[in-house]
């Protein structure tokens, strides 16, 4: 099974800043997962649309500027990265999960990608680009076919992953409140990958280990993967 460092290795580091991904890396994280907003057309690695709840600003993302976003406190003196920082940092060291917050946000995405490959080695299949907003992932799907694109659920639809299936998609994302083994039975049984998010206890650690699922995403990666190494009883 996949653990993917959510926001990073937020658990131990401030959540999508540049410590949080050095941190994942060194805890062997196979794929870190992040949240992008657009701001002035520039990508940035934020969960949040308002910037109170984890910089030293305040107000709506979207109401500030590149500018006064570089100035502000992510956690431990850390900056707001732009994508483009994140993805020199990682430089190819491991996939990536960009999950799309807000609008805005495919044009600039499809032309970083194509940078990162040309500029930074990175493979194609290394990216997986999920959102909540399914008309989103399409848009990138009809711009780039063969980009891996993974559906996000917070619920579990009437039929199942069949909206996964619709999009053309790689995975399906769904959340550990709604786990529920009919519907990951059936997004296996369409041939797609899933993920569970954010799974940082043990009894949900094995219990979708024992489910199948391809991959979770912890805050914890370095600990979860320990727990699911340990001998069982
Ligand atoms: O991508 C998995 C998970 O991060 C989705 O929810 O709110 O943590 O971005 P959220
Ligand atoms: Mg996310």
């Amino acid at each position: 099974m996949r653990i993917i460092a959510h926001r990073g290795a937020s658990g131990e580091a401030p959540e999508n800043t540049l410590t949080a991904m050095d941190l994942a890396i060194e805890q062997d994280a196979c794929a870190i997962e992040l949240d992008v907003h657009q701001l002035e057309g520039t990508l940035v690695v934020l969960h949040d649309r308002y910037l109170n709840k984890t910089t030293s600003g305040s107000g709506l993302l979207s109401d500030s500027s590149l500018d006064v976003l570089s100035t502000l406190d992510a956690g431990e003196g850390q900056r707001v990265p732009t994508l483009w920082q994140v993805l020199e940092r990682i430089g190819g060291r491991c996939d990536l999960n960009i999950e799309l917050k807000g609008m805005g946000t495919v044009e600039p995405l499809l032309a970083l990608l194509q940078r990162a490959e040309a500029e930074l080695g990175y493979r194609p299949e290394q990216f997986l680009i999920s959102s909540f907003h399914h008309p989103m992932l399409a848009q990138l799907k009809r711009q780039r076919p063969a980009l891996k694109i993974g559906a996000l659920t917070a619920c579990c639809p009437l039929n199942y992953a069949e909206f996964a299936t619709a999009l053309g998609a790689f995975s399906v994302h769904m959340d550990v409140d709604f786990a529920d083994p009919a519907f990951i039975a059936d997004a296996k049984a369409r041939g797609l990958k899933i993920y569970v998010y954010t799974v940082d206890h043990a009894p949900d650690l094995l219990r979708l280990d024992a489910l199948g699922v391809d991959g979770i995403f912890s805050n914890y990666p370095g600990r979860s993967r320990a727990r699911l190494n340990a001998p069982r009883h």
